[in-house]
């Protein structure tokens, strides 16, 4: 369970204080919750706030009553989170290495290791590419490695930010696949409509606040009003 407790974030530049979340109150349990809204609407604050990336300058934010702010390193065990842009997360020469770099420190085997490793290599159609340098990927290909490389730890909720911008219409698809059958709890911003629209409940943001939360349709259906 995930809990915005009267939540807001200033960023500060210089003596100008941009609020980019304003008292956000709300508790998400549902196993597939979108996040639509504007740009600069406050989407990629509020996700980055579920696993301490960006902390409260008000309020409170828990995970399994863990506080964001004080029990960041645990939440971050639990909270799995994929960026807009893959490249702020392929931290490996290759391939096979990035995906292997998120299982260190768990006490798995060698041969644990190389079985994950290429079980996702496999389920991303990455086979091919096993010591290729994954900064030469193609862009679509980083984005799948990114989500590989969180989804292979496992988390128990996975947060992604916009993670089909550079996908072609099958890898979507793959993706979109994917997140379905999810055991975890996923919270995924977009500006594709389709990714959410089977989704349990769906957050639009504007100008920092959450106006509106509810189904996908009828969220989308208020967000295209608001761009009237
Ligand atoms: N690190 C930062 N420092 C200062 N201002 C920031 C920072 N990050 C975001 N902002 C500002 O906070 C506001 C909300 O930004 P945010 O990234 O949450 O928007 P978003 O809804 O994710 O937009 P997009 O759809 O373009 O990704 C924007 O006005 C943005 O300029
Ligand atoms: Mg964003």
């Amino acid at each position: 369970m995930i809990v915005f407790d009267q939540v807001s974030h200033e960023f500060r530049l210089g003596t100008t204080h941009l609020a980019a979340l304003r008292d956000v109150s709300l508790s998400l349990s549902e196993q597939r919750i979108g996040v639509i809204g504007a740009n600069g609407s406050g989407k990629s604050t509020f996700v980055r706030m579920i696993n301490g990336l960006i902390k409260p300058t008000a309020g409170r934010v828990t995970v399994d009553g863990l506080d964001t702010d004080r029990d960041g390193k645990a939440v971050r065990r639990r909270v799995g989170f994929c960026f807009t842009d893959p490249d702020a997360q392929i931290l490996m020469p290759t391939v096979a290495e990035d995906l292997a770099f998120g299982l260190r420190g768990r006490g798995l085997s060698r041969d644990e290791v190389t079985v994950k490793v290429e079980a996702a290599l496999a389920a991303y159609d990455l086979l091919g590419y096993r010591d290729h340098p994954a900064s030469l990927l193609s862009g679509g290909q980083k984005q799948l490695l990114a989500l590989a490389s969180v989804l292979i730890i496992e988390p128990s909720v996975l947060v992604l930010d916009e993670p089909a911008t550079l996908l072609d219409l099958a890898n979507t698809q793959r993706v979109q696949r994917l997140i379905a059958q999810l055991p975890q709890q996923v919270v995924l911003v977009t500006h594709h409509f389709g990714l959410i629209e089977d989704f349990d409940r769906v957050l639009v943001f504007d100008a920092g606040r959450v106006v509106y939360d509810g189904a996908p349709q009828a969220a989308v259906a208020h967000y295209v009003g608001l761009v009237r």
